[in-house]
């Protein structure tokens, strides 16, 4: 299957990404962890994305569009992926959509997940993850068992993302809203959008993504 998790900074794309590609052996493609991993690796690629990044701004989109043409052409995806963080702007999902057609192929599903923006802040100023595994973690929702490191790499110390300070979060939101909030009329006008509540805990949200993608629950 090949999904498509739309919607604002903080609303959970890669905690629910995560686990749905896991258990259904999909591919996990976000774009985000990408760059970051870019950046830490100081490539060419990192070092222009952070200049953006920092500020909250989006990377050019045909840098993108290029990166994911090529992840979603790797082995791992031929059973089906999860794009976390992209399309971001309707020349992004333009692109995708040709480029899936161009291999015969199509999108399953566009989940358009929705959460309160007070609720987005609080969850991206208490966001945490470990280094190592990019595991989320969140000081108030779900925190670590001791309150500081990974609960799956004992002694790593959880650390905050660059641009998870308030002012940055602000400014993503802005951005969210200016160019790729269209992207939730683009779908629905071509009848593949699919909004789920992305409120409530992380169990009740992984339950209604599930039945929106027509999949089984664990526990059915
Ligand atoms: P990216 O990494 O994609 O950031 P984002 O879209 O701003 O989204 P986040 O990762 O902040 O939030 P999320 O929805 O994944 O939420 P999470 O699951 O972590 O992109 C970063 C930057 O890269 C962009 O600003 C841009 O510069 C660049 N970029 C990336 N893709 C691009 C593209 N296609 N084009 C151009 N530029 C691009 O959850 C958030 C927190 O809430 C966590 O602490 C989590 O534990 C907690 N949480 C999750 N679910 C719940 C729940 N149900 N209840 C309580 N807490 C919860
Ligand atoms: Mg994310």
């Amino acid at each position: 299957m090949r999904v498509v998790l739309l919607g604002p900074p903080g609303v959970g794309k890669g905690t629910q990404g995560r686990r749905v590609a896991a258990e259904k052996g999909w591919a996990l493609i976000s774009t985000g962890e990408i760059l970051r991993d870019a950046v830490a690796r100081g490539t060419p690629l990192g070092r222009e994305a952070q200049r953006r990044m920092d500020h909250g701004l989006l990377v050019a989109d045909d840098v993108m569009i290029g990166l994911v043409r090529e992840r979603t052409a790797e082995p791992d995806a031929a059973h089906g992926f999860v794009l976390d963080g992209f399309p971001r702007t309707v020349p992004q999902a333009d692109a995708l959509e040709h480029e899936l057609t161009g291999r015969g192929q199509s999108l399953n599903a566009v989940i358009s997940l929705t959460v309160s923006e007070a609720g987005l802040v609080r969850r991206l100023t208490a966001r945490r993850e470990c280094p190592v595994c990019q595991r989320a973690y969140n000081l108030e929702s779900a925190p670590p068992r001791d309150g500081r490191h990974c609960d799956d790499h004992p002694g790593v110390e959880l650390v905050q993302r660059a641009d998870d300070t308030e002012e940055t979060v602000r400014r993503r939101l802005e951005v969210y809203r200016e160019q790729t909030a269209p992207l939730v009329e683009y779908y629905r006008s071509r009848g593949q959008l699919n909004e789920v509540s992305g409120e409530g805990t992380m169990d009740a949200v992984h339950r209604r993504l599930l039945q929106a993608l027509g999949c089984r629950t664990a526990s059915e």
